[in-house]
């Protein structure tokens, strides 16, 4: 495995592969590797010939200063974790590399509408942070796939989104969210939990769960199922940030007429914030309801 902070270092050695005909596979991280990372990775060995992995936190997705100096950072052992699983190049810019000028002076992209909504309302700036390093970083490394983890739900549809409106020639593959065995979703910000925040965490998706089976017996209440949903996190001193029942599709609130569904959830545990979501699948006959593939998973296993 080859580690590069440089951009035309990187650059020559992704030639190089092109130029004997290899597909290129891109994984971007901001570190503080888990199970859902090198799941991402997995997808990307599957479907290329060499996997470029990013390690970069970068500070123009942040919106609290004590957020992005708190972030994880364990450079050497997600290098190991790397090797270990065969990766072929990493990139490791600094926060110089990537914005030589200032982040006041660098070019930004913001993709409309998206960029506000949800998550984007309670983090001022970070879908165009979010976006911004994601063009730059796919205009380094021009993949032929990038991996990006369907936790981050909002995330990937921004992606997709602006991958689709820039033609820039990569295609996005959604991965499916990896958890721990009590359901937790693995999160880098996980490992800032107390033990005691770690124990409560798993009500998060527990309530969603709770919630989807409301939807699936039929509730279309949604504002009272999340008032219920609050209430439940609150009980376990989780302090709700959002609870969203959305089009799975356009994330518009959900109406009684959504048949694709995603609950978007975000709440605070001491000082970390942790984010989920689950799809659901309502059959087109109103008594009868199906659950996602995601749904349907015992809270042991990776969801899917
Ligand atoms: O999901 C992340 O870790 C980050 O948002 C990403 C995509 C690496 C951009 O910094």
């Amino acid at each position: 495995m080859q580690t590069f902070a440089d951009i035309s270092a990187l650059r020559e050695q992704i030639s190089k592969y092109k130029q004997d005909g290899k597909t290129i596979g891109f994984v971007p991280t901001m570190g503080n590797l888990h199970e859902g990372h090198l799941a991402l990775v997995k997808k990307a060995q599957e479907l290329a010939d060499a996997v470029v992995v990013s390690i970069f936190v970068n500070p123009l997705q942040f919106d609290r200063s004590d957020d992005l100096n708190n972030y994880p950072r364990t450079v050497d052992d997600d290098l190991a974790k790397l090797t270990e699983r065969g990766v072929d190049l990493v990139f490791t810019p600094t926060p110089e590399i990537m914005y030589p000028n200032g982040m006041d002076q660098q070019t930004f992209v913001e993709v409309p509408g998206i960029s506000s909504m949800l998550e984007g309302a309670s983090r001022p700036g970070h879908f165009r942070g979010v976006s911004t390093v994601v063009t730059k970083l796919l205009n380094i490394v021009k993949p032929d796939l990038a991996c990006f983890g369907e936790k981050d739900y909002q995330q990937l549809a921004l992606v997709r989104q602006m991958v689709a409106d820039l033609a820039i020639d990569t295609d996005i593959i959604g991965v499916p969210t990896v958890r721990e065995l009590d359901g937790l979703a693995m999160s880098s910000r996980n490992s800032l939990l107390t033990l005691d925040e770690r124990q409560r965490a798993p009500v998060l998706a527990r309530t969603m769960r709770w919630m989807s089976s409301a939807i699936r017996g039929g509730r279309n209440d949604f504002e009272s199922i999340i008032e219920d949903a609050s209430d439940q996190l609150r009980a376990a001193d989780l302090q709700t940030d959002q609870i969203h029942i959305c089009d799975a599709v356009t994330l518009k609130p959900a109406t009684e007429e959504t048949k694709h569904i995603v609950i978007l959830m975000a709440a605070f545990l001491g000082h970390v914030r942790l984010i989920d979501n689950l799809v659901i699948e309502l059959s087109t006959d109103k008594d009868a309801t199906e659950t996602s593939a995601q749904e349907e998973q015992p809270e042991s296993d990776t969801n899917s």
